[in-house]
């Protein structure tokens, strides 16, 4: 399963790169308001750390407006895929994108219905919300499960992001159900790496060894 980082943050991007598991960065609206900086400026420099597909989003509700900004955007860098929300006229956009050669990344995906809609209008990606589902008493990973179901009933080319990732079991759960991508918050994957058994072993091996004579 790859792994993207989701967030906008350039310091944790290039700190978490240095990991070697970091194969894409999935950023939107409020994760690049976060950082107070120029839009362009900040996708610039993921692009740049990280060699792997990069999600940044468009914020025009009308398909002229979603196609004309992916335009723009994808000149960027190369790796930039176009996140487009899921609402009809993010259909078209998809669509049209798909037959210029624009990687897409539908995203806002609550539902199987709505990831199917995607996968035939050409999106490269889908983003099914885990985490805001499971905070309205929904299943997040029911759906993810049914979507990658439903992608491999068809054979589309579409890949799952399982997106609004909460906390480290949603990872595990992810690879289980066999997504082909979680993107993760800085913080989950820090938690991920961490086991106080690790710790604990750590400690006592370092400590074992000052007793070996040198
Ligand atoms: O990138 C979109 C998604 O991951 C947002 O997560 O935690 O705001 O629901 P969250």
């Amino acid at each position: 399963m790859k792994i993207f980082l989701d967030t906008a943050n350039v310091e944790k991007i290039r700190e978490m790169a240095g990991w070697g598991v970091v194969d894409g960065v999935t950023t939107n609206p409020t994760l690049i308001a976060m950082e107070g900086r120029k839009f362009e400026e900040v996708v610039q420099e993921i692009c740049a750390i990280v060699d792997g597909p990069i999600s940044a989003e468009v914020i025009s509700t009308d398909a002229e407006g979603m196609i004309a900004e992916a335009r723009e955007i994808s000149k960027i860098h190369k790796n930039i895929v176009i996140k487009v929300p899921i609402i009809p006229e993010g259909l078209k956009a998809i669509k049209v994108l798909k037959a210029e050669g624009i990687r897409t990344n539908a995203t806002l995906v609550f539902s199987c219905n709505q990831a199917l809609l995607a996968c035939k209008a050409g999106a490269s990606y889908i983003s099914p919300f885990v985490g805001r589902i499971d905070d309205q008493g929904g299943d997040g990973m029911e759906v993810v499960s049914e979507i990658v179901q439903m992608i491999e009933n068809y054979d589309f080319e579409s890949e799952v992001i399982v997106a609004s990732v909460r906390h480290p079991v949603h990872v595990v759960e992810s690879a289980m159900i066999g997504a082909h991508i979680a993107t993760v918050p800085a913080g989950v994957l820090e938690k991920m790496v961490k086991h106080t058994l690790t710790d604990v072993g750590l400690k006592r091996f370092l400590e074992d060894w000052e007793k070996v004579p040198k």
